[in-house]
């Protein structure tokens, strides 16, 4: 190494960016810790306030608070008034940080990183044995934290654009059809068309008996059980009846056989019907997805998704950054005649296939 010649500038441009990972892995906790204690919840709709009043208003110790507050601010997630000693949240910050309901709402990836990231020695193993990790083998909070991430996402799109987006499937939703939502996990998709349209009816299938337990909890909380259901089962083998919409929600990806499961689901589908795959946002080629949405995406698939394809059968593991074109060919190579991008936000793509 002494004899290596390196260029300063790049080192010290490289360890920058380090640094700037290694702060936002410690404070990927806190984000955490903000979120349970309501600090963030607090300080959007209380302040400005100093660390003794956002305590004093979250029944926490004012000594901690301090830190977190310094902490938050370090990171941009807070604004400190230096001339008062206080913080606060501006509106965008409380969009990314305390408001549940805003499209920008960003805790649940934090928490999905940490869940994920306790998985670490089985992976390490994993990465030498070439064995699978199941979705089931993850740290419950992973199935809370993904359910969070991904409900930003469809709450600002599913019903407003990408539903629209689709070849005459509004007008049949609004009349009333048959509709599955395969890899549903907590169901926050299927809940949320249920809710869109009232002549439809809904069932949510997961392979995840967990996960489906959650879904039937949160339709019974949403008053609509009795038209949206949810039931164990696997994208090769759910229900009987045809549907006239099959939908995929950021999980073809996961599965073992997805090209299996796309056969399958030709099967199923009524006449006329349409199967929607909802996935990452990714380029085809690898170059496309060297940026911070596919940093993200690539490690949560070398997290999460990779694993739980290898876990089951053909273990194909196309990986979070699949891409049009690979899903294309999975799709078409399974009989459907069109598949076509049909919307996309800039973390998902959403494609149409028909028989
Ligand atoms: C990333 S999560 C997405 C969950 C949900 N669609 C959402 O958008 O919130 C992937 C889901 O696929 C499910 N899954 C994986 N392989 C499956 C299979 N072969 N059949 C059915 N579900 C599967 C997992 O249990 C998990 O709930």
């Amino acid at each position: 190494m002494s004899n290596t010649s390196f260029n300063e500038q790049r080192l010290h441009d490289l360890l920058g960016r380090a640094i700037v990972d290694f702060g936002a892995t410690s404070n990927a906790p806190l984000v955490l810790i903000g979120d349970r204690l309501g600090l963030y919840r607090a300080l959007a709709k209380l302040g400005p306030l100093n660390a003794a009043g956002l305590a004093a208003a979250t029944g926490t110790q004012e000594r901690y608070v301090r830190e977190w507050l310094n902490a938050q601010a370090a990171s941009g997630y807070v604004d400190y008034l230096a001339d008062s000693g206080s913080y606060r949240l501006s509106t965008e910050q409380a969009m990314v940080f305390a408001d549940e309901d805003s499209p920008a709402f960003i805790v649940g990836g934090f928490e999905t990183a940490l869940a994920a990231g306790r998985i670490v020695d089985k992976l390490t193993d994993a990465f030498k044995t070439g064995a699978g990790i199941g979705w089931h083998e993850h740290d419950h909070a992973l199935f809370h934290g993904v359910a969070r991430f991904f409900r930003a996402g469809y709450l600002g799109n599913l019903v407003a654009q990408w539903i629209p987006a689709l070849d005459g499937v509004q007008a049949r939703l609004e009349a009333g059809i048959s509709v599955a939502d395969i890899g549903c996990g907590h169901g926050i998709s299927t809940i949320l068309m249920a809710q869109a349209f009232p002549n439809s009816r809904f069932v949510g299938f997961d392979y995840h008996a967990e996960s489906v337990e959650i879904a039937r909890q949160r339709a019974r909380e949403a008053g609509i059980a009795h038209r949206c259901q949810f039931e164990v089962g696997s994208a090769k083998d759910f229900g009987q009846s045809p549907f006239d919409l099959i939908t995929i929600f950021d999980a073809l990806h996961d599965m073992g056989d997805p090209a299996g499961a796309a056969s399958y689901i030709l099967k199923r589908l009524a006449p006329g019907g349409t199967w929607m795959i909802v996935e990452p946002y990714a380029g085809d080629r690898i170059e496309e997805n060297l940026n911070p949405i596919g940093r993200a995406y690539y490690a949560a698939s070398t997290l999460m998704c990779t694993p739980c394809s290898l876990s089951q059968e053909v273990g194909l593991a196309l990986g979070a950054q699949a891409g049009e074109a690979r899903l294309r060919a999975v799709v078409t190579g399974a009989g459907f005649g069109t598949f076509r991008r049909a919307a996309h936000s800039p973390v998902n793509l959403v494609f149409e296939a028909r028989a």
